[in-house]
């Protein structure tokens, strides 16, 4: 038995068109003066204009800001601090991918309690509030809307910095599947395989409770079917909402499992190699899986190793190290970085640098 608690954090606001709301639930939460954090994705989709409109009915001042890319680091960070200084902002809200999510945590963070973000690496490190913000994801992955936790690089170090803080939960998560189409395949792949392995990964932490155990079991209940359906079918809204929500639902049991392995194991070939996080995460999970062998597995498919091939094969990911030009001296290296993610310390099997070592190999 895991002692636990549970506390929602953030309104959720789910639903076709919901997007138009915005101005409304940013008004009620009194925003007069708001910060965009949008990759620059959204203001070619159109989503950036359609949300300015919608805080603009409702005399909201708004400016968008989209000066950083999906590995958002430090440097980006303290970049968008300095432009929302300027602002005299009173809100913020996340627009698109999980890194607009994490840097409109970030900036937030550093807006309302000064000094460098890595400064705030780590849990519950945020002395003082944060201004209130609203997440409106764009792709069918990440989940970053539910979490507290901000995935931010050291420019200088490349090390992947896990932010998390209960202040840093959004008020509100806007989630409307209708603006998900536009989701170009390569996102749709990424986004989805990663939403994927987080309810995998969640399932068995050493973290896991009576309350992540039902969201990481609904987040692979909505996506396992559907993955594939947005992926031949790119205006398939019924799936897209389906992968949406499971998506959330496997954001909120990383905010009381955590992650795993797979994690640990992934994080070192994007700060090294700058492979996209959701290719990384298709290389490591079957591997990860296996190597766990945990027989909650058995819940989710019979052969569960097999699946996520199976899925990763639809998604076109590639599946080998070596397909990702990672160079076969460097494991060693790279499996000392994976034993010092902090997500590591909560896989079900042990896991230091001889583990990653292994898995790497495994993966190559
Ligand atoms: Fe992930």
């Amino acid at each position: 038995m895991i002692a636990f608690e549970h506390t929602p954090r953030t309104r959720l606001v789910f639903g076709p068109g919901t997007i138009h709301q915005v101005g409304t639930l940013a008004a009620a939460l009194g925003f007069r003066k708001t910060l965009i954090v949008a990759d620059s994705g959204m203001d070619d989709a159109g989503h950036t204009k359609t949300v300015l409109f919608s805080l603009a009915g409702q005399g909201i001042a708004s400016t968008p800001w989209s000066s950083f890319n999906s590995n958002p680091d430090s440097r980006m960070i303290e970049h968008g601090r300095a432009f929302a200084e300027q602002l005299d902002i009173d809100s913020v809200i996340g627009l698109g991918g999980g890194s607009s999510m994490d840097c409109a945590k970030a900036i937030n963070i550093l807006l309302t309690n000064g000094g460098r973000i890595q400064d705030y690496w780590g849990h519950n490190k945020v002395p003082k509030p944060l201004l209130p913000m609203i997440g409106i994801p764009a792709t069918t992955g990440t989940g970053s809307e539910a979490q507290t936790y901000a995935l931010i690089s050291d420019a200088e170090t490349h090390t992947k910095m896990a932010i998390g803080d209960d202040k840093a939960a959004f008020a509100i998560a806007v989630l409307d599947p209708d603006i998900t189409r536009t989701q170009p395949f390569g996102v749709r792949a990424a986004a989805g395989y990663d939403a994927i392995s987080h309810a995998v990964e969640t399932l068995v932490t050493t973290k896991r409770n009576a309350i992540s155990g039902c969201f990481s079991r609904e987040a692979w209940r909505r996506m396992n079917p559907n993955f594939e359906l947005i992926l031949q079918e790119p205006g398939n809204t019924g799936a897209l909402a389906e992968m949406q929500l499971g998506a959330w639902f496997a954001g909120c049991a990383i905010e009381a499992s955590m992650l795993g392995a797979t994690h640990a194991c992934a994080n070192p070939l994007t700060a090294i190699y700058g492979i996209p996080h959701g290719q990384a995460i298709a290389v490591m999970l079957p591997h990860v899986v296996r190597w766990n062998s945990q027989p909650e597995y058995k819940e989710f498919h019979p052969d569960l190793p097999g699946r996520l091939r199976e899925l990763a094969g639809a998604a076109r990911l590639k599946t080998s190290l070596s397909q990702l030009g990672v160079a076969r001296e460097r494991l060693d290296e790279m499996a000392a970085l994976a034993a010092q993610q902090w997500t590591g310390r909560f896989n079900p099997r042990p896991f230091a640098a001889d583990a990653a070592l292994e898995l790497y190999q495994c993966a190559y």
